[in-house]
């Protein structure tokens, strides 16, 4: 089964509602048949994503761990739904450091977004202490397994895993497509594990100083499925140049 390419660009907190207008004007020049793309930007501006004609579509960064209600400050995936939004990110690194989020809340999260019928985009990565000292694939394995022994692998079906090397994040040092691939198909192999079909299908994006001009050699790897682009997601030429090498 042939997986169709994904390449989400994730704002962080960047960009202004003029930013949004003019990436959207730009990607809608662009012909990005057989790539989805998926625009992250901050809250406030999903709005200019879930609006705009054409194929792009909405995700957000974040989302609450509970339901609706008295949680002040909080966004609920059932408000992203109801705005529209089809993807939100789930696990970032700089939510787990930055923010305290461990596997148990990334574990909530991913279920509250799937209740609400939003598709989350799982990261998943290891620092570079990590891998230094030989642990990526612990690392990961735990990461992962913090979600499959809760919502099982079947629940992958309706989800997106993002690999990111927590070292290659806004860094410049990207991985290289052969220490991307090989932990790709560490995840695979590990879903595959408990359902052979889902893993088949299941869209894993490298994340992690993607830009223009290594985006290419990365999409070529057969485990890779697209990119999670953070800061070349803010330049327009760039971020459209890394969909078309996704689309090829
Ligand atoms: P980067 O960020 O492309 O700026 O390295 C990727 C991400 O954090 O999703």
């Amino acid at each position: 089964m042939a997986r169709q390419p994904l390449v989400a660009g994730n704002w962080k907190m960047n960009g202004r509602q003029a930013f949004a207008t003019d990436l959207l004007a730009g990607l809608a020049e662009k012909a990005l048949a057989g790539v989805e793309v998926v625009i992250c930007p901050p809250f406030p501006y999903l709005g200019a994503v879930t609006g705009a004609a054409g194929h792009l579509k909405a995700g957000a960064q974040n989302v609450a761990r509970t339901e609706d209600g008295a949680f002040t400050g909080e966004v609920s995936a059932q408000m992203l739904a109801d705005c529209g939004c089809q993807y939100v990110i789930i696990g970032h690194s700089e939510r787990r450091a930055l923010f305290a989020e461990d596997d148990d809340c990334v574990a909530d999260k991913y279920q509250r977004a799937q209740d609400a019928g939003l598709t989350p985009i799982l990261c998943l990565g290891e620092t570079l202490e990590e891998r230094e000292g030989g642990d990526t694939e612990a690392v990961i394995a735990r990461q992962l397994d913090a979600v499959l022994a809760r919502h099982g692998a079947a629940s992958l079906a309706r989800a997106v895993i993002a690999y990111e090397p927590v070292w290659a994040i806004g860094t410049g040092k990207t991985a290289s497509p052969e220490q991307a691939q090989a932990v790709h198909a560490f995840i695979r192999e590990r879903v595959a594990g408990q359902d052979h079909v889902v893993a088949e299908g299941l869209r894993i994006l490298y994340g992690g100083s993607v830009k223009a001009d290594n985006a290419a050699s990365l999409f070529g790897a057969p485990d890779i499925d697209g990119g999670l682009i953070g800061g070349a997601s803010l330049d327009i030429a760039s971020f459209a140049a890394i969909c078309e090498a996704a689309a090829n």
